[in-house]
Formats: C-alpha cells, structure tokens, sequence
C-alpha cells in the first residue's frame, strides 16, 4: 500500500529474442492502457521484471496479468503469491489462458504427483487439455487499432453464468465484448469456475474464488471499454489489509497480523493504547491535522489493543455496569476492531483538558469528522440508528479505517454499516 492506495503489479509481456547476441531484444514491455485504467481507478500500477521477481513481490497488493504471446511458467510464483496473501489476480487474454494452464496444471499435478513438470504439461497436451489454436478464430480473432470502428466490428457476445463473482461486477447475463486472440484454453480445472462462454462454447472467463483468494480471468479486452468495471473491482479488492469485516459474528481472521506501528498520541491516558496499524499511519494524521487546521485539536484516545488489552476493557466495564452495557459498548475479546489496529477512537483537547465519548463539547467535532472522514478512507462504524445491525451502542468516536476513500463516500454517503456494504456487495458470490 503506497499512502492510501493499493500497488497492482503489471506483469511484463516479454519479447521473444529473435537474435540472442542482441544485447537489446532481451526486454520487458508494457501496454499503457493498463497503466491508466488502474490509475484511474484509484490504484499505483508498478511494472513487474522477469528478474528476481520473488524479492519484490511483497511491494504488491494485487496483480494484473495482460495478454501476450507467450505463458511464461516463471510468472505463476505471482499466482502462487496470489493464492497464498490472498491477493486479488486479474487475467485479461494471454492471463486468462496463464491462469486456466496454472491450474490444469496443478490439477494433473496433483492426480499424477510422480510426472515432472514437463510430463503434466504434456500430458495435458495429449489430453487436448493443453492450450491451443482455434481452427475457425473468425469469432474471436480481429484486427484492431485505435479507431473505435475496428472495435465495434471486433467485438461478439458473451453468456455470464449467474452466482458468478464475474455477473456481479458486470450486472448482466450477456455482454458485448471486444475480442482478438486466436488460442482458447480447452479445459478449465475443477478449481475453478467458467463464469461465461461465447455461442460457439469457448472459454470467455474464468474465476477461483476460495478462502479468501479471487483470481479472475477473462478472454476478451476491458482495457478498450471506456467502462472500468473490471479494474475497479481489481482495485477495491485490493484493499484486502483494511478491508475486512470484523463484528461480533466474525473475529479477527487467524491469518490476520497487525503490522503495529507507534503512534504518540498526546492524550495523557492512551500509554500503550496509542498504537496503529502501519497502514492507518499516513490517513489519520492527515486527518488529524487537517480536524487541528478547522480548530478541532483531536487525538487518539484508543487504537490498536492486544486481544489480553481487550479482555481487560470488558471484563473492567462488565463489572462496573453489568454484562448488557458490556455487549453494546465493549467487543469480546477476538472480536474487536480495535485488535486489527484499524479502529481509532477520537478524542479532543480544550484548553488543558482532553474529552471524549459523549462529552457534549465534542458535537462540533463530530459533525465535521463524520462529515470529511471518508475522503480520509474512514467510516463511522456504528451509526446511530443501526445498532440493531452493528450489534453495539452509536459510537461517534469510533473511526474504521477502510482504505479505499471510494469505499468509505460510497458507504458514508449511503448511511451504511459495513455489515450492509458486505451483504450487498457480496450477497451474489
Ligand atoms: N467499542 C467497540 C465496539 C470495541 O470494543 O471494539
Ligand atoms: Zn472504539
């Protein structure tokens, strides 16, 4: 994550060396309409290298795979990467058919663990599993340049299979796509998912959605749509540091680590209390300062908590006001928002003094706060008036970092909880 938004890795298209005396025909490439749609869709686009590619991976937070002429094996370490940080993947062309190969081959793999590489690969060949070329690519193979006539004239339909991750980004059964390749990949593992064909039953898109992992792969070309929807979906799903839902029917994922930096909160009472997440750092102090700039000099009155700071905050308010004010007011330890280090709870200097909660003082503040949090990447994530569906008491100081700014206008402007942003946004998959 640069600032506040998520890196996506380029995967480079490689030039095939014609004369390898020729110190310059070794190289990577890049397509630029990548690079801009993920751009303008609120991600950092970075070139991946062929070299060592390994050591930087780590620096992404999603991964878009383009077409090319070539599968490269090296390349499935990112789809391995993918599977393993549960990073999202989009494949487009060349990618959908890497992504279809990297899991037939696994597939095999797995049946036959005693064949080498080689051997699966070529067993999927004798299979007819293996990529290969359309005899009749009239439907699929066009010329096309700039000129939006040349696209027009390219494109075919597509059928969505309905319950996809694919139909709820598109929102239709059929679209009309622009097409140009000439190999198809004939076989898709039982992993994943063909989420849409064309009328003649070529493999349009696919998808492996589990455990957290979505990798998406499609045949034909959003990159010459003026829409944007599958690099949108690539962006926002690339948040998946920040953007997780933590309730009282979902704890703290096992997998999750903190990545805990220091944050000096001047409020006296904080101590330890006053670590963030290394991801929040950047937004909320740009935040804070800007509250300071208004004249609302707020602070943190209480981020990251260990699970045993957690457990100490609801077992001291269970025994001062009793198990019920406890459930509305304090998540069970596992439970907390505050356990993932992405949880702020505000407070505010006057004069000498630091206030906090319901302090009536802090009304102002709040407004304003709630009114510019979310061009921060925060939420209020317990409204007023939703406690039915949060589980817990209104809670005007509680700030939930999202990352996305997209995210946190679209659910602050809506008036939503989280939990609703989830069950509409996911309700399909
Ligand atoms: N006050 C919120 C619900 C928490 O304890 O995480
Ligand atoms: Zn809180």
């Amino acid at each position: 994550m640069i600032k506040n938004k998520p890196v996506i890795g380029i995967l480079p298209t490689y030039n095939l060396v014609n004369d390898a005396n020729d110190p310059y025909q070794d190289r990577a490439s890049f397509v630029r309409m990548y690079e801009e749609k993920i751009y303008e869709c609120g991600g950092i686009p970075i070139g991946l290298l062929h070299q060592n590619m390994y050591d930087y991976l780590p620096l992404c937070d999603g991964y878009l795979w383009p077409g090319g002429s070539k599968v490269w094996p090296d390349f499935f370490l990112v789809l391995e990467d993918a599977l393993k940080y549960k990073k999202p993947v989009l494949g487009v062309c060349l990618g959908l058919q890497a992504i279809g190969t990297f899991f037939n081959l696994k597939e095999t793999k797995e049946k036959h663990p005693e064949k080498s590489l080689e051997e699966v690969k070529q067993f999927l060949k004798d299979t007819d599993h293996y990529l290969k070329q359309l005899e009749d690519a009239s439907l699929h193979n066009h010329y096309v340049t700039k000129d939006v006539e040349t696209q027009e004239a390219a494109r075919h339909l597509i059928q969505l299979k309905k319950d996809t991750l694919l139909y709820k980004i598109m929102g239709q059964e059929k679209v009309n796509v622009v097409s140009l390749h000439s190999f198809i990949l004939p076989y898709a593992s039982h992993d994943v998912t063909v989420s849409a064909t064309s009328e003649d039953g070529v493999i349009e898109a696919i998808e492996y959605i589990k455990d957290g992992a979505q990798i998406l792969g499609v045949q034909y070309h959003p990159e010459l749509e003026s829409s944007s929807e599958l690099f949108s979906w690539l962006v926002d799903a690339s948040y998946q540091k920040t953007m997780f839902l933590v309730n009282k029917q979902n704890p703290i994922p096992d997998s999750y680590s903190p990545n805990i930096s220091l944050y000096q909160s001047e409020y006296p009472r904080c101590g330890e209390e006053s670590n963030l997440s290394e991801s929040v750092m950047y937004s909320w102090i740009q935040l804070r300062d800007f509250m300071r700039s208004r004249g609302f000099y707020i602070d943190v009155e209480s981020a990251y908590r260990s699970t045993e700071m957690q457990r100490q905050i609801y077992e001291d308010n269970k025994a001062k006001y009793g198990e019920e004010h406890a459930s509305i007011f304090v998540a069970c330890p596992g439970y907390s928002e505050h356990e993932t280090g992405l949880a702020i709870d505000v407070c505010m200097k006057i004069g000498e003094e630091w206030i906090n909660e319901f302090d009536e003082r802090l009304h102002a503040c709040y407004q304003l706060l709630h009114q510019v949090c979310a061009d921060y990447g925060f939420i209020l994530r317990y409204p007023k008036g939703k406690e039915e569906i949060t589980g817990y008491h209104y809670e005007p100081w509680h700030l939930r970092y999202l990352g996305s700014s997209r995210i946190a206008l679209d659910i602050m402007k809506r008036k939503l909880t989280l939990e609703e942003y989830y069950q509409e946004r996911f309700k399909n998959i």
